[in-house]
């Protein structure tokens, strides 16, 4: 592959773009009105171009151009691209900022960040003072924090008349957009301008396959299905790039060493139609990759080798990929639903919406014709496959995001969602029943964490011991910090040394095992070979003991407060370990029904399973109550992470989830929150580090 880092005159250069015969025209719109929304197809330039437009027509005179994504691969990878193209090092004048990692410098004037992050700046100042224009990109994805962000914006900065005091000049909002819904969006931003860049597909075409149905609806089989339709592409058709989409970080992996396995076995002479194609280069993209692995994906292969991206839904909308001709589409997603038969956000595996598959087979026309393979039939797309995808906040749990309700929505959010949250929050003792905040709510919000989590850790500091729950808060807020090769022999290997980690915690505690992997991790001289034995990603625990500092500084805090609540307790360490844990997690506990299947105690009593991944997994005998900290649903309810308790400690608990009927707080949903309990809390929640919460990690 070349090493060369400057732009192929003629794949990149930016002047090639549908964008670039609008510049004057765009400048001028925005300059024109307070809210704009633009819209063109994914890969026009929006992304990457509009901000160095706005830059070049003297935009930053008064402060910085700040570009939202939702997702942080997109933030990175797209800021480094532009910091190339304006010729500068990526940091000063073009950076970017995601969670745990800022990139950015007193002189930078155009700033990539997540949507979470611009959220954190607004609350912590509404005026935004060192902000000229703002750019929400991506809206069409609708993620929570866009959407709230949305609401804010219109709220403080859409009426002059009434615009906000203490900034140099007016605030100049852009929402961008891939297509879709434009009139909506400009309805609701007070009917403002909308410049349409004229688009430029070629056709695609598009069939369906027969390997997947209506039935297969829970399987993984998709997974080989879509290597092997991805070999026959590779093998029958003329030269192009291949963009494979797939659902997550390990099956992408694992599709990738298959298809890596198989590619081998081609004889380039006799058993592949286009004579041009020698051979075939694999590319993984996901949201966690590294970031040097991230940059290859867009340098063109070298003469002779066909290119295979094998994405998560990023390279949908978020990136645009030159030179990919021939899309694979799996038709499933990984998505953060809230699931209310079980009461709580579940990551799924669910099949995209139809206007998503539209999206994707896009991908394969802005350069020439393409083509795209669905590996799904056509019975699936019709039974299985809703119109469009539901905004998140309208499938996901509120709990975190509740007192800002108080401001307009694009979609309002379910009010069962709304009620759930509340109820959540009075269970653990973080709202009262008329939904004022107590004071351990106080505490609880100052932290990024799930409410259980937060109680768990605020638990351990009560007793003194919050260096045994600090290091889990860490390890459960970071990707997942065991590795699982795709090829069996490796996976044994892998397996192997995960069991012997769990064994060395001592007890069988999923939680004590991450504890225990994090304390050795930390203690050995040479921390990343440490990982590589022990098939522990070392970039996960890197994040790992940046977070767990983060959160050890808002303890410390915390607990230099006159009335940080004090206990004590005299027992063993592991029961005083999982006696924590019990304070946070009371709300999901499980007994065993029958042989290796548990009920939930929640009310919901749902038959649960422990993942094979988990150290219980094998144990029979005296394991009757468990607790867990999530739920995986793949062809079962799997939970993981995983410990068994006494019913005693949770006994006093378990009342508590059956107290209050979520209607009973439903007077409290409608109550207007009030300016003063407004500030309060924008305040609080302006204190909070890290940065941000979201589901980006996870994508
Ligand atoms: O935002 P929009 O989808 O309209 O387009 P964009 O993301 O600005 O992409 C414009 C061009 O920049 C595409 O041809 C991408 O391939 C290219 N690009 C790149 O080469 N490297 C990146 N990291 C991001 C974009
Ligand atoms: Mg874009």
């Amino acid at each position: 592959m070349s090493k060369s880092t400057r732009l192929d005159p003629k794949e990149n250069d930016p002047k090639n773009l549908p964008i670039y015969q609008h510049k004057a025209k765009l400048v001028q719109a925005v300059k024109d009105s307070t809210f704009l929304v633009i819209t063109g197809e994914t890969g026009s330039g929006k992304t990457t171009q509009l901000p160095k437009y706005l830059h070049q027509a003297g935009f930053c005179k008064d402060g910085k151009i700040g570009i939202t994504q939702p997702r942080r691969v997109a933030a990175i990878t797209v800021a480094q691209r532009v910091a190339h193209e304006m010729q500068c090092t990526l940091g000063r004048e073009v950076g970017y900022q995601v969670r745990f990692d800022d990139c950015t410098s007193e002189s930078t004037e155009v700033k990539y960040m997540t949507d979470g992050c611009l959220l954190r700046e607004i609350l912590a100042d509404p005026i935004l003072p060192h902000y000229s224009v703002v750019i929400l990109d991506e809206v069409h994805e609708r993620s929570l924090n866009t959407d709230i962000l949305l609401g804010l914006l219109k709220k403080r900065f859409s009426n002059p008349a009434k615009a906000p005091k203490g900034r140099a000049s007016p605030l100049k909002v852009v929402v961008m957009s891939a297509t879709l819904e434009t009139d909506k969006l400009s309805a609701f931003l007070g009917d403002c301008p909308v410049f349409a860049i004229p688009g430029r597909m070629f056709p695609v075409t598009s069939t369906f396959g027969f390997a997947v149905g209506p039935k297969d609806f829970e399987s993984t089989g998709y997974m080989k299905e879509v290597v092997k339709v991805a070999l026959d592409v590779h093998t029958s058709e003329m030269a192009g790039d291949i963009l494979v989409f797939l659902t997550g970080q390990s099956e992408i992996e694992r599709a990738c060493d298959m298809l890596y396995e198989k590619a081998e076995s081609i004889d380039y002479r006799y058993d592949v139609l286009d004579q041009t194609v020698e051979g075939l280069l694999i590319l993984p993209l996901y949201g966690s990759m590294p970031t040097d692995q991230q940059r290859q994906i867009f340098q063109p292969p070298p003469p002779g080798i066909r290119k295979c991206v094998v994405a998560t839904n990023i390279a949908a909308t978020s990136l645009t990929i030159d030179g990919i001709k021939y899309i694979i589409d799996s038709g499933f997603v990984k998505q953060l639903n809230h699931n209310s038969r079980v009461g709580m956000d579940i990551l799924e595996v669910v099949p995209i919406s139809k206007s998503e598959a539209q999206q994707r087979a896009g991908r394969a026309g802005r350069t020439s014709a393409g083509k795209c393979f669905r590996i799904y039939n056509k019975e699936f797309w019709e039974k299985c496959m809703p119109e469009y995808t539901v905004p998140e906040i309208q499938r996901t749990s509120l709990t975190a995001v509740i007192l800002t309700l108080k401001f307009p929505y694009p979609d309002c959010p379910e009010e069962r969602f709304i009620l759930e949250a509340l109820k959540q929050l009075y269970q653990f003792d973080a709202i009262d029943r008329r939904g004022r905040v107590t004071r351990l709510g106080e505490l609880m919000v100052e932290f990024p964490l799930h409410p259980g989590l937060t109680r768990a850790l605020l638990k351990a500091a009560s007793l003194g011991c919050q260096d045994l729950l600090l290091p889990v808060a860490a390890m459960l807020s970071v990707e997942n910090i065991f590795i699982r090769p795709g090829h069996p022999e490796k996976q044994k290997e892998a397996d192997q040394q995960h069991k012997a980690l769990a064994a060395k915690s001592g007890s069988m505690n999923d939680f004590a095992t991450l504890l225990s992997v994090f304390q050795s991790c930390q203690s050995s001289d040479r921390p990343s070979a440490w990982c590589k034995d022990h098939w522990v990603h070392w970039r996960a625990l890197k994040s790992a003991f940046s977070v767990e500092t983060q959160l050890r500084d808002i303890l410390l805090r915390l607990q230099q407060k006159r009335d940080f609540p004090e206990e004590t307790f005299d027992g063993n360490k592991s029961e005083l370990f999982r006696r924590c844990l019990c304070s946070g997690y009371f709300t999901n506990v499980a007994r065993r029904s029958i042989g290796k299947v548990f009920c939930t105690m929640d009310g919901h009593g749902s038959m649960v399973h422990i993942h094979p991944a988990s150290s219980l997994f094998d144990q029979e005998g005296e394991l009757n109550w468990i607790i867990f900290h999530d739920v995986l649903v793949t062809s079962r309810m799997y939970v993981r992470t995983a410990c068994p308790i006494r019913y005693e400690w949770v006994k006093d608990l378990l009342p508590k989830l059956h107290e209050v009927d979520v209607y009973e707080l439903s007077s409290v949903a409608r109550e207007e929150v009030t300016e003063e309990e407004m500030k309060k809390w924008e305040s609080r929640e302006a204190a909070k580090r890290p940065a941000e919460v979201s589901t980006e990690d996870v994508m």
